[in-house]
């Protein structure tokens, strides 16, 4: 770990707790750039139902959510726990209190129109791409009324990775691809710790693209693995990469299945 970068774990650890979103003074009480910037992943929840008027304001928000031509091409599969158990025989992750699987549809809109003819990379880039701003929107919504969330591909079973397991369990027709789960709580223990993220210069640039500075990306991974070792002591940021990587040519069918069916060639 951090050979190149020479940088050992425990120096690792100090960069990620020194880690804090960079603000101008001026902005710093800015209330709704305080939500969007506090907003972690949270994977501890209280046992805490979150009010029904609450949560269909976060689902709300999901509506209401920025979209390509304004097609709204996604869906959202509501549940409670109860739901949740009778459909997929286990607990929502995490102890939370509501989860909405997400999936990018472009079923519906070809009930009224024909916007997407014989084009599946754009037809699924758009719904991929419109879902995720509905479920960011969720996202940031449920932070501002004080809920949690947790966006999840593998965990659980019901993500982008079991693509064919939930078309199957949702009953979903062709055009509907499921992305990811949310799991909404009230957060159980204290705040999550900002993990590494990437500095400003390695991911900006004006005109032409830039590559990142030197050790910039062995840094980060060198973070990762440390960030990831002292939450889980007993695993480890490659093991974890290993349990996606095992999911991943079962869900590669899944989803060429659902994204290419249209086209007779593939
Ligand atoms: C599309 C997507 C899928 C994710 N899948 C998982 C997952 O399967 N399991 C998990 O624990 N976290 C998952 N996460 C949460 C990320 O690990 C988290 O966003 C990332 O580490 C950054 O942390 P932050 O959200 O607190 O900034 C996912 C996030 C996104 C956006």
């Amino acid at each position: 770990m951090g050979v190149k970068s020479g940088l050992g774990f425990v120096q690792s650890v100090r960069r990620i707790l020194r880690g804090r979103p960079q603000i101008p003074a001026s902005l710093e009480d800015n209330p709704a750039l305080a939500v969007v910037l506090r907003r972690r992943s949270v994977r501890r929840f209280a046992r805490e139902e979150i009010p029904d008027d609450v949560f269909a304001a976060i689902l709300e928000a999901g509506r209401l959510a920025p979209s390509t031509v304004n097609l709204q091409t996604w869906s959202l599969a509501v549940f409670t726990p109860e739901l949740w158990r009778e459909t997929f025989g286990r607990s929502i992750p995490f102890g939370g209190a509501r989860a909405v699987v997400v999936m990018g549809d472009t079923h519906r809109v070809r009930l009224a129109l024909e916007a997407f003819p014989q084009s599946p990379m754009v037809e699924y880039t758009v719904a991929v791409m419109n879902a995720s701003l509905a479920a960011m929107n969720m996202n940031i919504a449920a932070e501002a009324v004080g809920v949690s969330s947790v966006m999840l591909s593998e965990t659980g079973r019901t993500g982008l990775l079991d693509a064919g397991y939930l078309k199957e369990k949702l009953g979903l027709p062709e055009r509907v691809a499921p992305l990811l789960t949310m799991v909404f709580g009230y957060r159980r223990g204290p705040a999550p710790v900002m993990p590494p993220k990437l500095p400003m210069e390695a991911i900006t640039f004006e005109g032409r693209y830039r590559e990142p500075g030197e050790g910039v990306m062995e840094r980060w991974l060198a973070e990762m693995k440390a960030g990831y070792k002292a939450s889980h002591p007993l695993s480890s940021f490659e093991a974890q990469l290993e349990v996606y990587r095992g999911k991943i040519d079962e869900a590669e069918a899944a989803l060429r299945q659902m994204v290419f069916s249209s086209l007779e060639e593939m």
